[in-house]
């Protein structure tokens, strides 16, 4: 997916025009991986543009650095504020998704160096609709179970949000797309479902709703987080546990959750199709309406989910 430029990204506390973000061909992350990042939305709301779950995807990102032991030369707060400062910068008031990046930077080359390669932390933020296409949200999705698993515990961390994951999810994703389906679901190391290559895995059987627990190689995902939620305050019974493939298989519904895709129905898995095999079910259309019902005000956001920008608050200067 091409992106679409803004003016200014927010690089090592100042703002620089968009292709003046750059770094050296010789930046530690760029050979060993070693770069954590978040992917966060803001939405247009009725009291103006919010940034959804801000403080659980800052702790997130500063918790993936504590995992690898990169040091961050900003603050929570200060980290909170750059991802304000992108939107307001940009003028992005129809909502945006927003990447804060911290990686370890050009120094000295080597795994681990004597001295560690400084760490360079960028925020930018661009304007981006669905992830999905709306025939595709309505309808669901189809899937397959990837000839890739995800990530044995104690290899990779799978609760850090770090570069490195994602060549897990790259392969899954790749032999999705080659044999024609819209995303691939990896099994954790001893066969159990674990999660798609950049979105956790819900099922709903027999009214409750389940979902891989945090130790079955997933990231804890903020969106998996809000719809447990969403779903226990409308009574739902919600199951974290250890799921068999072919409990997928025989679901009445299954969806994903993510910042990207927020929450997609999945109408079949390897071909078999699950409940009707054409549209969202029940329980997911009823998680989906609560879940955007918090950007349109129908949903109450009684958790403090939603952080509205002042889009007056004065600018920080840019670099030149
Ligand atoms: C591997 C993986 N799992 C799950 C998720 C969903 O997480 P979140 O809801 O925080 O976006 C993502 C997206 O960040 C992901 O990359």
């Amino acid at each position: 997916m091409p992106i679409p430029a803004t003016q200014f990204i927010w690089f090592n506390g100042k703002l620089v025009p968009w292709e003046r973000a750059t770094v050296h061909v010789l930046s530690h992350a760029l050979h060993y991986g070693s770069s954590v990042f978040e992917g966060v939305r803001a939405y247009p709301t009725p009291r103006g543009v919010a940034i959804f779950r801000l403080y659980d995807h800052t702790r997130r990102l500063l918790d993936s650095a504590k995992i690898y032991r990169i040091s961050l030369p900003y603050s929570a707060e200060q980290l909170n504020e750059a991802c304000r400062e992108v939107i307001r910068a940009n003028g992005l008031k129809n909502g945006a998704y927003i990447r804060p990046v911290a990686f370890k930077g050009y120094g000295e080359i080597g795994v681990s160096p004597k001295n560690d390669p400084p760490t360079d932390v960028a925020v930018a933020a661009w304007e981006w609709g669905k992830y999905l296409s709306h025939a595709e949200e309505e309808a669901g999705v189809d899937v397959c179970i990837s000839s890739w698993h995800r990530v044995a515990p104690n290899t990779i961390p799978a609760l850090a949000k770090a570069a490195g994951n994602y060549l897990s999810s790259q392969l899954i994703a790749a032999e999705a797309r080659r044999l024609g389906f819209a995303e691939g679901i990896g099994l954790a190391p001893d066969g159990t479902l674990s999660e798609g290559s950049g979105e956790n895995l819900f099922l709903v059987k027999d009214g409750v709703l389940l979902t891989p627990a945090l130790a079955h190689s997933v990231l804890g995902g903020i969106t998996r987080d809000t719809v447990m939620r969403l779903a226990r305050d409308r009574g739902l019974e919600v199951r974290e546990c250890a799921l068999p493939r072919e409990l997928l298989y025989i679901a009445d519904e299954a969806f994903f959750t993510g910042t990207a895709v927020e929450i997609t129905a999945i109408r079949s898995v390897d071909r078999i199709p699950i409940g009707s095999g054409k549209h969202a079910g029940p329980i997911t259309e009823s998680l989906q309406s609560a879940f955007y019902g918090l950007f349109s005000g129908k949903t109450a956001d009684k958790w403090g989910w939603l952080d509205p920008i002042d889009m007056s608050a004065p600018r920080a200067a840019a670099s030149a």
